[in-house]
């Protein structure tokens, strides 16, 4: 390592691509995406200019929440290709100067894992049930253990039958039933994740995206959380939950950084941990704890520059004393699609697709302030997660046939939330109908594309210097060759009512109009980039990088 590198390591300002696996490319024509396809759109992606990639879950998986119910965390599933294909892939990314993450799920297996399906079948009591969570229903039996509610809706317990038929003990699933929680208290599930944690950094991955971290920890003795019936998973509105980000999680991650610092090659830990504020989420990144965490409070912020404003400052203060690096997130895999989200009246982000009440969307208003989030969000201190396909601008697909809904949202809220499967259509690559060069012609990919989304293919942008795409190219560009946005730190600068600029170092500014009329850009500077047209002045929900003179 240069000394350079030494005191940057990569992952402090990485902008890191998320790979829906899916809904990326499809190469062997069954409909849905895999490593093969993905490999093959590998230069568009170092074209693009991004760092890493965060590859979801690839594993063996019954897909009951689209391969976060895991079945064997040492393999690859048939429909997403082998593990020749992934040591293939990651051969062909580094080859690129990509770094590739891969996504661990700790908190639950699936139903079908060997450990669940010996577990179930062992019986109440059994050293098998103890690497979960069985226990006996209240009032009888008939009644779940206790009060605690699942992410997608309903109680967190199931009940299991017997081979007799006769109902016996309930297990916890903080997700879908078909989600069993481990029990993180139980040495051999430590040992068995310290071993699996091992097996894919030795085939060279650059870090693991640790999921659903805050679920993994549970206070002894399982009391009732004092759930209101009926009521959400607003996990980050919870005070000292006793199924939620619970302390004694942080000995698991302890145990895994010194696992990831054994290795050459500054391996990363990602979180995933929804919590109550900055300062809890800090906790996440400790230094002897993990590298980075997603920023849900950015994530689900409103377009508007005072909260926005509020959401960056409180998380630069909280995570300046653990010494780790902010990250900035607009979309995933798991939350309406920013470009649909800006333009609705009330544009906060709901976690798990529980936003469906939200008034509908102004396409062309969400897709001007999306643009102006990019720049926005690139020019922050620290690094940024995008999600696949806000380069090109998608929205929502809001209207997806109901008998096509996979996501387990769906069914678990009772039909009331449609969940997740809108921001995650595959993805519109080239051609002008369905399936757009995702998968082969004439297959139908798992999810419907929009006919319109012939406008948004990567093919119609890539010749358009004003696509969305063009304006991702430009400012990744930008940001990889402005030394200022790794190392300066961010100084407010007063622009106005309604404008928020801010400049990194003496000679970079960003400035974002909320609006509504325009303003004046510097008259001692020139546009570096703008995520609209600009005549002087910086128009309503546009934003703008400014180089000053020095
Ligand atoms: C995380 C994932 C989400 C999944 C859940 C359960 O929130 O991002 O997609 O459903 O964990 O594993």
């Amino acid at each position: 390592m240069t000394s350079a590198e030494l005191a940057h390591p990569w992952w402090r300002t990485a902008v890191v691509y998320e790979v829906y696996l899916r809904s990326f490319a499809d190469s062997d024509g069954d409909g849905i995406g895999d490593i093969g396809g993905l490999r093959a759109r590998l230069p568009y992606l170092a074209e693009l200019g991004v760092d890493a990639l965060w590859i979801t879950p690839w594993y063996p998986s019954p897909m009951a929440d689209g391969g976060y119910d895991v079945s064997d965390y040492c393999g690859i599933d048939p429909r997403f290709g082998t593990l020749d294909d992934a040591d293939a892939l990651i051969e062909d990314a580094h080859r690129l100067g990509l770094r590739i993450i891969t996504d661990l799920v700790p908190n639950h297996t699936s139903e079908q894992h060997p450990w669940f399906a010996a577990a179930r079948a062992a019986g109440p009591g059994s050293p098998e049930r103890a690497r979960y969570f069985f226990r006996d229903g209240r009032a009888g039996g008939e009644q779940p253990p206790n009060d605690w509610i699942s992410a997608f809706g309903g109680p967190a317990w199931t009940r299991v039958v017997g081979p007799d038929g006769i109902a016996e003990q309930w297990y916890l699933h903080t997700f879908a039933p078909e989600q069993p929680d481990l029990d993180w208290d139980h040495e051999g599930v430590r040992r068995d994740f310290d071993a699996i944690i091992r097996f894919w950094l030795d085939r060279g991955v650059d870090g693991l995206r640790i999921d659903a971290v805050p679920a993994m920890a549970k206070v002894p003795g399982l009391p009732d959380a004092g759930h209101a019936p009926g009521a959400l998973f607003e996990s980050s509105s919870w005070v000292d939950s006793p199924h939620w980000d619970v302390d004694s999680l942080h000995d698991v991650l302890r145990r895994w950084r010194r696992i990831g610092d054994a290795y050459p090659g500054d391996r990363v830990f990602v979180t995933e941990a929804v919590v109550n504020g900055p300062e809890r989420l800090s906790r996440y990144v400790r230094p002897d704890e993990m590298h980075t965490t997603f920023n849900f409070d950015y994530l689900t912020c409103a377009w508007g520059p005072a909260d926005l404003r509020r959401v960056v400052e409180e998380t630069l203060t909280a995570m300046e004393p653990v010494g780790a690096p902010a990250t900035w997130v607009l979309s995933s895999h798991d939350e309406t699609r920013h470009v649909t989200r800006f333009g609705r009246a009330d544009s906060r982000a709901a976690t798990m697709g529980f936003d469906m009440a939200a008034a509908p969307a102004d396409p062309a208003l969400g897709l001007r302030r999306a643009r102006a989030a990019a720049l926005l969000t690139l020019a922050l201190p620290g690094g940024t997660y995008l999600y696949q396909g806000e380069e090109l601008g998608l929205p929502e697909v809001e209207d997806l046939p109901e008998e096509v809904l996979q996501d387990p949202t769906w069914e678990r809220s009772g039909h009331t939330a449609r969940g997740r499967d809108g921001c995650r259509v595959p993805l519109p690559w080239s051609g002008s109908a369905p399936p757009f060069g995702f998968t082969a012609d004439r297959v139908r990919p798992w999810l419907p594309q929009p006919a319109e989304w012939a406008a948004l293919t990567a093919e119609v942008q890539r010749a358009d210097e004003g696509s969305t795409m063009s304006l991702y190219r430009a400012a990744l560009r930008i940001r990889r060759s402005t030394a200022a946005l790794r190392d300066a730190p961010l100084t407010w600068v007063d622009a106005g009512a309604g404008v928020l600029a801010f400049e990194r170092g003496p000679s970079f500014r960003c400035l974002v109009n909320f609006g509504p009329a325009p303003v004046p850009l510097p008259a001692d500077g020139s546009l570096l980039l703008a995520s609209g047209p600009c005549d002087g002045d910086l128009p309503a929900d546009t934003a703008a990088w400014v180089q000053r003179q020095e």
